[in-house]
């Protein structure tokens, strides 16, 4: 039996964690549960779990948490708060595996934690590795603790690396959908809709990562985070646009063989792999081959999806770089969102505050915060300057 920490458990990956939990009963018991400010589905899954701690973001939160628990007559549960709280959830002794997906870098120190805990780590917050990939890598060495990935693409190459040495690798491929906006004519970017935006034509997933879908800025992130994982440099980390997204990434080995997971679109099944690996359970999470009538492969277009082009360069200048990269995107998406930035501004702003930032390598998890929040800073005065200037089209064009 593993008792499994889960860090977001509220959110998309979450509760697709628990509907594996559920699947799997003789596998997998809940021991914490890290929710952010969903306080009734807190309680919900609370209440069906019976986890030892849960954590909210806030501690106004934990405590109206704690009341209500009181008033369901549930007592002898921890109620937690904060990163300390993430951290207590993700570190408690009692827990054998964690599962890192708190969106944004709110998840880092308790990812990191883990690592340092000795805890196995299921990672779909691939913002924490690109924050702090170097940082985190090196613990797990370090520490003999296994990052086993949940994000779809990285889960795919892990699956497709156990058929050949990491040296007879040439190259890596991480298919991209291109989003709903592939085919949408240049000149129509400016007018995109945050509901448009929203509507991913193959995941459902949340805000920021569909957003970051739409932009290809997801890709981008997925560029760095592989390289990271996989130990690869940007040069050996392709993407090739596959809209049926049914082919989850391939790796291309030096004899010129080329390997492809194939699976449904169902991020149930990327998560039982991390968290049964390497054994492989069976499960309904079929996929009706027959029924395949085609796939298709395009080139990226690093025209129309300019935040590909940025993620390979901050790939090749690493640290406060790529840090740079995620910050400013969270803070243009929510600008996006809140509609006081164009699409096309999300960008535009990732790409002034890269030019800003200067070349360094953050040594620590602090280190790292400070160089996040200084990027968040400049993104938020481009997004209020853009925003003084009528909704970012005159100074955040690109
Ligand atoms: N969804 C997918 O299919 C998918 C696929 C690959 C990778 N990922 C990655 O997985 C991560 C989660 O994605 P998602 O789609 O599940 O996101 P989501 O649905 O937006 O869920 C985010 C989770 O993080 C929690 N959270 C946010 N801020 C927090 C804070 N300050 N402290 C503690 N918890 C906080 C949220 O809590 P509340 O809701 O309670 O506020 C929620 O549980 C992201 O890094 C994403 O890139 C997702």
């Amino acid at each position: 039996m593993k008792h499994l920490a889960i860090l977001g458990s509220t959110g998309s990956v979450g509760q697709s964690t628990l509907s594996i939990v559920e699947r799997y009963p003789e596998r997998y018991s809940v021991s914490a549960l890290a929710a952010g400010r969903n306080l009734s589905l807190a309680l919900e899954q609370t209440l069906r779990w019976h986890p030892e701690i849960v954590s909210m973001a806030t501690e106004e939160l934990a405590q109206e948490f704690a009341a209500r628990l009181r008033q369901a007559g549930l007592s002898g549960i921890e109620v937690v708060w904060g990163t300390a709280g993430s951290v207590a959830c993700a570190t408690r002794p009692d827990v054998d595996f964690v599962v890192s997906a708190i969106v944004g870098v709110a998840g880092l120190e308790a990812t990191h934690a883990a690592i340092l805990a000795g805890k196995p780590v299921g990672l779909a917050n691939k913002e924490c590795m690109v924050a702090a990939g170097e940082i985190l890598t090196k613990a797990a060495q370090e520490h003999h603790v296994p990052i086993l990935p949940i994000d779809s693409e990285h889960n795919a190459i892990h699956q497709c690396m156990r058929a050949g040495a990491h040296r007879e690798v040439r190259q890596i491929w991480l298919t991209a959908s291109g989003g709903p906006f592939r085919r949408l004519p240049l000149e129509e970017f400016e007018s995109i809709t945050p509901e448009q935006a929203l509507r991913h034509p193959t995941w459902v997933m949340g805000r920021r990562i569909t957003i970051d879908s739409a932009t290809m800025l997801n890709k981008g992130l997925e560029i760095i985070e592989a390289c990271r994982l996989f130990a690869l440099p940007p040069s050996q980390v392709r993407v090739t646009v596959h809209p049926q997204s049914t082919v989850h990434s391939l790796v291309e080995y030096v004899d010129g063989a080329i390997l492809a997971q194939i699976s449904v679109t169902d991020m149930r099944l990327p998560i039982l792999y991390a968290l049964a690996y390497p054994e492989r359970p069976e499960s309904s999470l079929t996929f009706d081959l027959a029924a395949l009538s085609h796939l298709d492969f395009e080139q990226p277009d690093f025209a129309r999806f300019p935040c590909l082009r940025l993620a390979y360069e901050a790939a090749a200048k690493g640290g406060a770089h790529c840090i740079a990269l995620n910050a400013a995107d969270e803070i243009a998406v929510e600008a996006f969102l809140d509609r006081r930035i164009t699409f096309p501004a999300i960008a535009a702003t990732i790409e002034k505050v890269l030019e800003q930032t200067p070349v360094s390598h953050p040594q620590s998890i602090a280190e790292v915060l400070v160089a996040d929040e200084e990027a968040r800073e400049r993104a938020r005065e481009l997004v209020s300057q853009a925003n003084n200037l009528a909704l970012g089209s005159s100074v955040l064009r690109f």
